[in-house]
């Protein structure tokens, strides 16, 4: 068995110019690779810890050279001579070796970034796929891609109130077909929205961020766009949302329509009027990560009227078993959002995406909005046989680099792959 000889952390860059970790593991036959850490803007409370020099002034508080530190030291002396193919193990001993619940001592960030590379290093160790290695399932599906194509809330500098307005190509029976559907809407919009004189600069997933009235307004533009591309609205094309309610709550109360706040009853009202108004079949985080009975109560009213909506926790759940099973007990939602850095390794990703499959519940993978050119999240949709990726617009490299794999992906698994279902 190949075993650990190197594990090196080093500070790069995210995709918003923000300090993040690199770590590469080297094995003794050779082999090695490296993995580079996302971070999240709208952080939920609930996620494990990101460790950043907050006392450091050089990166205004935000460098990572601690959990270098961490990675250099203590967990490389750790793991040292492992053998490469024990994932479970190896993560396991990073956890104990932190020994706190939110990853706090050492930092989610130092443990995933060992976590990620030590799975890519096994895969190129053994000559194999990144997804075939991370999939104990002979067959492999594809994910439907979300595309957030505008951008709004703590993604962008405009008065939008809802952080991610996403097409989702349901018409697709390929890859490939996902994203030229996208392309082709988004290449719409584009036009629209030059030809109504608004910016078309990217927020920081890579869909527009133009100033627009409302929410519904920015829904409306993206309806024209499906339509005008030659899709049927709701049909080929459906609009899903992530209102990331967590930044838009104070006191009991949600800011979601415009900045008043309104109660959870009014805003329940609010979303039931836009599911009904408009082809929306997916809804993220409507109400913050506390507030269980609202959820509930949102995904009775969904049940009670026969509508087929996607209620996804992402900082409700924030890829945790003990949350997601409360969330199962108590019907919050109907799919969960994956995102590796909120639990902080991959042994402990896989273990929640098995439990939401087993209680029927969809399994999103995700990026964050401070992402890099890694694109170990394109396989981990393709292993885990999960029915949606979200990676941002088709735009910045850092969210289209996801695409390309995943396009890669289709084309080394042939012809006969399927798209999963939703
Ligand atoms: P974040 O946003 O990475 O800033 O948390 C993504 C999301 O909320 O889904
Ligand atoms: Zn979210």
């Amino acid at each position: 068995m190949p075993k650990i000889i190197n594990v090196n952390g080093r500070q790069v860059f995210d995709s918003r110019g923000i300090p993040t970790i690199e770590t590469e593991i080297h094995l003794d036959d050779g082999h090695y690779a490296s993995a580079i850490v996302p971070s999240g803007a709208s952080t939920g409370t609930y996620e494990a810890h990101e460790l950043r020099d907050k006392e450091n002034k050089d990166f205004l508080g935000k460098s990572v050279l601690k959990s270098v530190k961490n990675v250099n030291t203590e967990i490389s002396k750790e793991i040292k001579n492992f053998d490469i193919f024990d994932q479970k193990k190896i993560d396991q001993v990073l956890i104990d070796l932190d020994g706190t619940k939110q990853k706090k001592r050492l930092g989610a960030n130092s443990i995933l970034s060992v976590s990620i590379a030590a799975c890519k290093v096994a895969a190129v160790s053994k000559n194999i796929s990144l997804y075939k290695y991370l999939s104990n399932s002979k067959k492999n599906s594809l994910p439907y891609p979300l595309m957030n194509i505008i951008n709004g809330g703590a993604h962008a500098n405009n008065t939008l109130r809802i952080q991610e307005f996403m097409i989702r190509p349901d018409k697709a029976k390929s890859f490939s077909e996902a994203v030229k559907i996208c392309f082709l809407v988004i290449q719409k919009l584009k036009f629209l929205m030059n030809s109504k004189n608004l910016s078309t600069t990217v927020g920081d997933e890579g869909g527009f961020a133009p100033s627009l009235k409302n929410n519904e307004q920015a829904i409306e533009f993206i309806l024209e766009a499906i339509d005008k591309a030659g899709f049927k609205t709701g049909k080929d094309v459906c609009i899903c949302l992530d209102v990331a309610s967590n930044e838009l709550f104070k006191e009991g109360k949600y800011a979601v329509n415009n900045s008043n706040f309104e109660n959870s009853k009014k805003t329940i009202e609010y979303y039931f009027n836009l599911i009904s108004k408009y082809p929306i079949k997916s809804i993220e985080d409507p109400f913050s990560e506390n507030d269980w009975i609202s959820w509930s109560e949102f995904n009775k009213l969904i049940k009670s009227k026969k509508k087929n909506i996607q209620i996804v926790g992402d900082d409700l759940f924030v890829t945790n078993k003990e949350r997601l099973s409360k969330g199962i007990k108590e019907k919050a939602a109907n799919a969960i959002l994956i995102k590796p850095n909120q639990i902080g390794t991959i042994s402990e990703t896989l273990e929640v995406i098995n439990l939401a499959h087993k209680n029927k519940y969809n399994s999103i993978i995700s990026h964050r909005s401070g992402d890099s050119e890694d694109t170990f999240i394109a396989d981990l949709s393709v292993a885990t046989n999960s029915s949606q990726i979200k990676t941002g617009s088709l735009s910045r490299s850092e969210r289209v680099a996801k695409y390309n794999r995943l396009l890669k992906i289709e084309e080394e698994l042939g012809k006969n792959v399927k798209m999963a279902s939703i």
